[in-house]
């Protein structure tokens, strides 16, 4: 059976409504990663699937990347059950791609839903590449040539603008460093990304003042509806999302409340090229 498409906003997000053992079979494979690299994000409504069947699943579409010990990770708040990523979920409330701190980012993550939020707990994606595509030329060639810094402490800050000692011991620049990446992304099918997020401290070669402003201005276009698609969890679901050329964000939600996702990050399979490199 070909698979079925909704569209759930204009440039980021598409329901895929197919057969459950072609999805395990691999045989939408190379349909889906095609769709996901066009539409940002893609969702299986009510999958429902067990763990066995979403690693199947994801190693249909990549090669799921071993994570504290294990291909398949728990995504939880409480901080009982997983107080690393309790840790790290205030800081994801704002916009993010998964590993700047990488040259190779992961290509992507396979989330399923296991046990929701009351309230918020909503996951936010923004399609970078229709940012970058909104544009004028001379404003793509100024970002053309920019890169940018990224740290987990910048994002993490914003969530904890006092950080105790413990805190900059897990995640401060003098544990998790400071890395630059081209702010434009040209991927291997030529078309070109921004590599954005609250994870950006500094833009090299532009005074402070100037570079914060270029890159809040990028950040208030991912606020635009026609970039940006949030997503209402249902237990079951199954949502992949592209972390080359989609940021994301979770809506704050109560942190004991048991919210949980079970998460299979796909490796990355292309550094972060900038466009003057491949001018070069
Ligand atoms: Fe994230």
């Amino acid at each position: 059976m070909a698979l079925t498409t909704i569209d759930l906003s204009p440039s980021i997000g598409t329901q895929v409504i197919a057969d459950r053992a072609a999805l395990l079979d691999g045989s939408l494979a190379g349909e889906l990663r095609a769709l996901l690299e066009q539409r940002g994000v893609l969702l299986i409504r009510g999958a429902d699937m067990t763990d066995e069947e979403q690693l199947q699943f994801a190693r249909t579409l990549g090669t799921p990347r071993n994570e504290h010990g294990t291909d398949i990770t728990k995504v939880s708040s409480d901080k009982t059950k997983s107080p690393i990523f309790a840790e790290y979920t205030e800081g994801t409330y704002y916009f993010h791609f998964d590993d700047t701190y990488m040259e190779y980012p992961a290509l992507a993550s396979v989330l399923r839903a296991r046990a929701l939020a009351p309230e918020g707990g909503q996951t936010e994606f923004a399609n970078t590449y229709a940012i970058y595509d909104s544009l004028s030329p001379k404003e793509q060639r100024t970002v053309d040539g920019l890169t940018a810094v990224h740290s987990q402490e910048t994002i993490q800050r914003k969530a904890f603008p006092n950080p105790t000692e413990w805190q900059l011991d897990l995640w401060g620049e003098r544990k998790i460093p400071a890395t630059t990446h081209p702010l434009v992304w040209l991927h291997r099918t030529g078309r070109k990304s921004l590599l954005l997020g609250e994870t950006i401290r500094d833009v090299p070669g532009l005074p402070k003042p100037e570079g914060d402003a270029l890159i809040r201005r990028l950040l208030d276009l991912a606020e635009k509806p026609a970039y940006k698609y949030r997503h209402e969890w249902e237990v079951g679901d199954i949502l992949i999302w592209d972390n080359t050329g989609t940021m994301h964000r979770v809506v704050p939600f109560d942190l004991a409340c048991g919210r949980e996702l079970q998460r299979v990050k796909l490796a990355g399979e292309e550094p972060i090229t900038a466009v003057t490199m491949a001018a070069a």
